[in-house]
């Protein structure tokens, strides 16, 4: 069932939205500075997220990043770019009937493709419809031209890619990005497979700006209360 939340409909829970002060959404406070601090001297604007296989988080990862980013005032745009398996559409319940592809194949503008939320300066631009050819648009002038004008009209701009180890898309794409975060999968990511996805992604050039643990057991986590108190 869609939840709905000060005039925002999510089908997916989202922590940073449903519980601003809890420890978890302060961790992805940290990341968000972690990021801004990643990079002193060149500008991190496009960001993309990935990790080695499936359902290790990326999705989960990036919308809340999003969130935590619009929260401190940044314009942020949420672009789906996992053209496998998008989710974006079904985290926020919106109909995916325009988004990247159709920018792409030159059926929409950017301006007529792109979602407002509720949210406060987070826009999102979903896949659109499932291209038989996702690398290819994802390597395409095309690509590289919505990039620019994403550019020009953003603070922030986070991709949400499919698996480094499944398919070529994510490589790809880090090549064109600022920074490439990593997510892994606590007591599930292979080690192998992480320092595999991380030598295709240094081989595309990315800029690798870190791994996110995710999946943390929560049992011990009592001093993140600290500074804060629950919820
Ligand atoms: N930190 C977390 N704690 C608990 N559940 C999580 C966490 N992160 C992700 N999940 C859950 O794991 C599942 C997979 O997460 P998500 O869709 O974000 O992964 P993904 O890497 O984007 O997957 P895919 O490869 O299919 O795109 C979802 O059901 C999500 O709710
Ligand atoms: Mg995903």
């Amino acid at each position: 069932m869609a939840r709905k939340r000060k005039g925002l409909i999510t089908e997916r829970q989202l922590i940073t939205l449903e519980s601003p002060r809890s420890p978890i959404t302060e961790q992805y406070r940290t990341l968000r500075t972690n990021i801004q601090f990643a990079s002193v001297d060149a500008e991190l604007k496009t960001i993309l997220v990935t990790s080695t296989g499936p359902g290790e988080g990326k999705s989960t990862t990036i919308a809340n990043l999003a969130i935590v980013f619009a929260q401190q005032g940044k314009n942020v745009l949420l672009v789906d770019t996992d053209l496998r398996k998008p989710t974006v559409h079904y985290t926020f319940a919106l109909n995916n009937v325009r988004g990247l592809t159709t920018i792409l194949t030159k059926q929409s503008t950017l301006q007529e493709a792109v979602n407002q939320t509720d949210i406060e300066n987070l826009s999102i631009l979903l896949s659109g419809p499932i291209p038989p050819n996702p690398a290819e648009l994802i390597g395409s002038l095309a690509m590289e031209n919505f990039i620019e004008e994403a550019k020009t009209l953003y603070d922030v701009i986070l991709f949400d890619t499919p698996p480094v180890l499944a398919v070529t898309d994510a490589q790809i794409l880090s090549n064109k990005c600022d920074g490439t975060i990593l997510v892994v999968a606590s007591g599930s990511t292979e080690i192998d497979a992480a320092i595999k996805s991380r030598d295709l992604l240094n081989s595309s050039k990315a800029k690798l700006l870190g791994t996110v643990l995710n999946k943390i057991k929560a049992d011990n986590s009592q001093y993140y209360y600290y500074y804060g108190q629950k919820n």
